[in-house]
């Protein structure tokens, strides 16, 4: 049973040893150097004090390291990361053990029966805005339905890519029985081929959370018979050949000095060739494969490498049908104006064939 599946959630600490404490009228000064010397601090009475701890923590490393380049700014984060889990909040029955706590859903249903541990500050935020995510749901410009994103699964924040994929969608005219989605995540593109018509798509995804939220959220409804699902690498158990297959891959090449690899966002060095190699075994010969990508890694100067032309240079297995772009609006946020690199980034849409 997939709802078996068992999922990722933060991994709850003991309430151990007495651990020093931060509420108000703490030392900031002297919290922080703790931090940095590795010792966890528990946050006490409010919720609001771990918040303004991390404020603190914030104007600290920003007064230590730079932050200017996409380089900088993940070194920064990896800092950031690394003391932030050392801010400790206690919970209790299922709630956190402050006043003027948020009410998160997923403490229930994660522990159910653990009535007291310690989760990290940063992890707690997660969970907090995860369950906003998941109770209010996400409306998809592209969707006739809310998606409400499980805990811990990669959701869409801008929309250009979902655009061309549906636009490419509706031109399309070639028999709509079966298609192969790899990196389901929480099933946008799913949705939308279902939406135009597909009577069946295989879904998978590496991530349990992405399997286990998608076949929660389809329960037992007509949906749930559309859309199949297997929790493994690339194609899972899925071997009968389709007219389409699609992957939405991370955009970024792993880099080793990251604490947590995020396997939405980065991809290690084999999963393009070991993909090409599976879907040149599962694309009809009519078919038709299509992959979304940017130009993220370029723009940043992470590597010059490009998966897609590489393969289609060098692979001798897929052709080119067409190449769609769209230019991607900047996100908002406070980072922005540090990221003038994201005024030229783009989402491409790849449509590849058989040779
Ligand atoms: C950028 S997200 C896209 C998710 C979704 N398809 C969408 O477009 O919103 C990439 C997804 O691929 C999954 N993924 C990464 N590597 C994978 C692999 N080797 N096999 C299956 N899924 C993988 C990730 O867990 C993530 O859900």
């Amino acid at each position: 049973m997939i709802t078996d599946i068992e999922i990722t959630k933060p991994e709850p600490v003991a309430p151990g040893e007495k651990i020093e404490t931060f509420k108000r009228g703490t030392d900031v000064s002297l919290t922080i150097e703790a931090l940095e010397a590795g010792n966890p601090i528990l946050v006490t009475e409010f919720y609001s004090n771990g918040l303004s701890l991390l404020r603190e923590l914030h104007s600290h490393l920003s007064r230590k390291l730079p932050k200017k380049s996409f380089q900088e700014q993940r070194e920064y984060r990896s800092e950031y990361h690394k003391l932030s889990n050392l801010i400790l909040i206690r919970i209790v029955d299922q709630k956190l053990a402050v006043k003027k706590a948020p009410s998160i859903g997923w403490l229930e249903k994660f522990y159910p029966e653990i009535n007291e541990f310690l989760l990290s500050f940063p992890q707690v935020q997660g969970l907090n805005s995860s369950w906003q995510w998941y109770q209010n749901g996400l409306s998809i410009p592209v969707l006739r339905n809310k998606v409400h994103p499980y805990y811990g699964t990669y959701f869409p924040t801008r929309f250009e890519h979902l655009q061309l994929f549906d636009d490419w969608l509706t031109g399309y005219e070639g028999p709509r029985k079966s298609a192969i989605e790899v990196g389901i995540g929480c099933g946008v593109l799913s949705l939308q081929m279902v939406q135009n018509g597909f009577h069946k798509v295989f879904g998978t995804d590496i991530n349990p959370n992405a399997i286990v939220g998608l076949a929660e959220s389809m329960g037992d409804t007509e949906l749930s018979r559309k859309i199949e699902l297997d929790f493994g690498n690339l194609f899972g158990k899925w071997d009968k050949p389709a007219e389409l297959i699609v992957f939405n891959p991370p955009w970024l090449p792993k880099s080793h000095d990251l604490d947590k690899i995020d396997e939405a966002i980065y991809y290690d060095e084999n999963l393009f060739s070991d993909f090409f190699t599976g879907a040149k075994q599962r694309l009809l010969p009519e078919g038709k494969m299509l992959l979304i990508f940017s130009n993220l890694a370029q723009i940043t100067n992470v590597t010059k490498d490009h998966p897609i032309e590489r393969e289609l240079e060098d692979g001798g297995r897929f052709q080119l049908e067409k190449h769609l772009k769209k230019p991607m609006k900047a996100s908002s946020g406070k980072t922005k104006r540090d990221q003038a690199w994201r005024s030229s980034e783009e989402v491409e849409l790849w449509i590849l064939v058989h040779k």
